[in-house]
């Protein structure tokens, strides 16, 4: 999509549709919109939408008047979901292109970004493996932006840097996992750096056997599909900072349970249980481009969790790189598994700071639902960078306990740990899990079971992947200071 800043007055934009965010209680008038208003038509109400043709006195082929609620209630998050749900509305009318009016009194940097990435991540579609009549994209966008201030055009391509990064990650969850083995997540992520200027390795199952991997390996063992852990390095030309973030995802690219295995109902959604992974892929590709000044590398471990003859068994007694040995009670709790090794790892590599995403557990889903993501931390400092991050860029996250109480969970009879404990605070024993692995290191972990899926579409997003945290983690890098 061809994304451009207009400076001129609305009237002049000549776009097939121009979108003019309408607020409950104001009288638009307009482009012909008065009798609209006037007979309640446009209230201004979320959501509401109405389609003017040949507008009165503008140069656009139509003008999208498209509800924002309450005025004072709206702000930069606002507008990125209506532009998205705008722009879904007009390809929806095989519309194929589009501008939005940015008013006098919502033209800072971060509005225009918001616009921009709200037009992007509206225009992605979920369908691309349906032959014939899959959806066009938009060609081309402008944000409007009358008498703009100077700095508008950074806040627009670092919008466009976002989305399309987030898209990125939206795409490789989505991918089924008969195309998306670990293999093809390691040959998308070499080439995704390499695009990028970003310095890309691929440990295989040689490499994860002399490391001693053998919390990863065990989950991988019951698949043909051979494991990998995908290691991206960012590297600033001028370091700002002493930090190297580490930032590690899930890539399970199918998550049968194993011989603990899941029921067949909803098993089809295991798909996504790479989003994690896939974020990282997202999040170090905008920050290629970004260029924070500091470290960043992302350390993503791929397997394909199957029951099999060669399956892990329930019963089974591993031994991690980090020389801790796990009794295996649940061969589904595999995610920890491949994560403890990944961490461990990570800080080796000398991180000092990590953050993990994973669609980790169901008990996260029954605790916050699909609004927010669980956030759980060892640091008070990174989590409230993480935080604020996550609420600059309108991404929502619910902080969660870490007390050690809860590790009495974790005791198994056999080995230094269990990989399950009881069904209560299911999220909160498995983060305490990876905590052990984290060790002293500041560290993060996200829960992504709820939030990285949509089950049903909504105005601004189709069913299926939503692509989060990717704007957060990229914040969280290009906002670091120490
Ligand atoms: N990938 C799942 C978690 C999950 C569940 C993600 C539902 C999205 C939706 C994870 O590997 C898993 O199976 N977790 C188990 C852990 C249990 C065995 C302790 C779970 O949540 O049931
Ligand atoms: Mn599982
Ligand atoms: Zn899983």
């Amino acid at each position: 999509m061809k994304i451009t800043l207009e400076r001129n007055p609305a009237e002049q934009i000549a776009a097939a549709a121009l979108i003019v965010p309408v607020f409950e209680g104001e009288k638009e008038s307009r482009f012909g919109a008065a009798p609209f208003v006037a007979s309640g038509e446009v209230a201004g109400k979320a959501d509401e939408f109405t389609l003017l043709h040949n507008p009165a006195g503008a140069a656009a082929e139509r003008v999208l008047l498209a509800g924002g609620g309450k005025a004072e209630r709206f702000d930069a998050a606002g507008l990125r979901k209506l532009v998205a749900a705008s722009v879904r509305f007009l390809k929806e009318k095989n519309v194929p292109s589009a501008a939005v009016l940015l008013e006098a009194n919502r033209t800072a940097a971060e509005y225009a970004s918001a616009a921009v990435e709200g037009a992007i991540l509206g225009d992605f579609e979920p369908d691309r493996h349906k032959t014939g009549n899959g959806k066009k994209t938009l060609e081309s966008f402008a944000v409007v932006c009358p008498n703009g201030a100077a700095g508008l055009d950074a806040a627009v391509s670092r919008g466009q840097v976002l989305a399309e990064s987030q898209n990125f990650t939206r795409a490789l969850a989505n991918e089924p996992a008969n195309l998306l083995t670990p293999l093809k997540m390691a040959a998308a992520a070499r080439e995704m750096s390499q695009q990028q200027g970003l310095e890309c390795e691929v440990l295989e199952r040689g490499n994860l056997e002399r490391l001693g991997m053998g919390a990863l390996l065990g989950v991988a063992q019951g698949s043909a599909e051979p494991p990998v852990l995908i290691v991206i390095r960012y590297r600033p030309q001028k370091a700002a900072s002493t930090a190297h973030l580490g930032l590690v995802g899930k890539g399970v690219t199918f998550d049968t349970g194993g011989i603990s295995i899941k029921p067949s109902e909803g098993m089809e959604k295991m798909k996504y249980d790479m989003s994690g992974g896939a974020a990282m892929l997202g999040a170090i590709r905008a920050i290629a481009q970004l260029k924070p000044p500091l470290a960043v590398t992302a350390f993503i471990p791929c397997v394909e969790n199957m029951p099999g003859s060669r399956a892990q068994r329930p019963g089974d007694i591993v031994t991690t790189m980090s020389g801790k040995t796990v009794e295996v009670l649940n061969t589904d709790a595999e995610g920890r598994l491949i994560l403890a090794d990944a961490l461990a790892y990570a800080r080796r590599q000398g991180c000092t700071h990590l953050v993990d995403a994973a669609t980790l557990t169901g008990a996260i889903v029954v605790a916050l639902g699909h609004i927010h993501a669980g956030l759980f931390s060892s640091d008070d400092a990174l989590r409230d960078r993480v935080l604020r991050a996550a609420r600059a860029e309108g991404e929502r996250m619910w902080p969660m306990p870490l007390d050690e109480d809860y590790k009495e969970g974790l005791k198994s009879a056999f080995a230094d740990i269990a990989n399950i404990g009881s069904r209560w605070g299911g999220a909160i024993t498995a983060a305490i899990f990876l905590k052990e692995f984290a060790g002293d290191t500041p560290w993060v972990h996200l829960d992504i079971a709820g939030t990285a899926w949509l089950d049903e579409a909504k105005p601004d997003m189709p069913k299926g992947p939503t692509g989060l945290p990717v704007r957060t983690l990229v914040r969280l890098a290009t906002d670091w200071t120490d």
